[in-house]
C-alpha cells in the first residue's frame, strides 16, 4: 500500500505492505540505518524514534498507523549539533554503539519535556533502553551535561571540559 508520511521534516511516499513496522520502512525503504533492530518485541529500545515528538518503538509501530511526524536520529539535528550529540561525544558514551541511537532519541524526548531532569527522572525515562555494554552511568552523565548546555549556543566542549569530569570507559 502507498503511504505518505513526514520523516525528518520531509514528506515521503512509500509503497510497503500494510503490516510492515515503521522500523523496516525507515531502514530498508528509506535507508535511514541509524535506527537499529534489537529485539523486535518492544523490549530493548534500540529502535526508538519520535512520533509527534514522543518516543516510540518503531519495531512495534505499524507504518500504516503513523499519523504524526517521524524523527529519527538522522533528523535530530542537521549537523550533529544537538546538545545530546555533543554531550555524548564529550562523555565518550558509546562502547559498541549499537543501542546509542535509541538511547539518544529517548533522552531527547526527555529533555524536550524536562529541561533539568534529576537522576530519578533520567532513570525513569531511560528504563526501557537497554545497553548490553553497560554504558548507563555515562548516559546519565551525558544527559546532565546536555541539560546544562545553553540553548542555541554552540556548546561543543573543550579538552578542558573533557578533563573536568568526562567519564572514562
Ligand atoms: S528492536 Fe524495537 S524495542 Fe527492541
Ligand atoms: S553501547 Fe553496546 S549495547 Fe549499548
Amino acid at each position: 500500500m502507498a503511504l505518505t508520511m513526514n520523516v525528518n521534516g520531509r514528506a515521503v511516499t512509500v509503497d510497503v505492505p500494510g503490516d510492515m513496522p515503521l522500523l523496516w520502512v525507515l531502514r530498508d525503504t528509506l535507508s535511514l540505518k541509524g535506527t537499529k533492530f534489537g529485539c523486535g518485541i518492544g523490549a530493548c529500545g534500540a529502535c526508538t524514534v519520535h512520533l509527534g515528538g514522543k518516543p516510540v518503538r518503531s519495531c512495534q509501530t505499524l507504518a500504516s498507523k503513523v499519523n504524526a511526524a517521524v524523527t529519527t536520529i538522522e533528523g535530530l539535528s542537521a549537523d550533529g549539533s544537538h546538545p545530546l550529540q555533543l554531550a555524548w561525544q564529550d562523555v565518550d558514551v558509546p562502547q559498541c554503539g549499537y543501542c546509542q541511537a535509541g538511547q539518544i532519541m529517548s533522552a531527547a524526548a526527555l529533555l524536550a519535556t524536562l529541561a533539568k531532569p534529576t537522576d530519578a527522572d533520567i532513570d525513569r525515562a531511560m528504563t526501557g533502553n537497554l545497553c548490553r555494554c553497560g554504558t548507563y552511568h555515562r548516559i546519565r552523565e551525558a544527559i546532565h551535561r546536555a541539560a546544562e548546555m545553553p540553548k542555541g549556543v554552540p556548546a561543543r566542549s573543550t579538552p578542558t571540559a573533557r578533563a573536568n569530569g568526562a567519564a572514562t570507559k
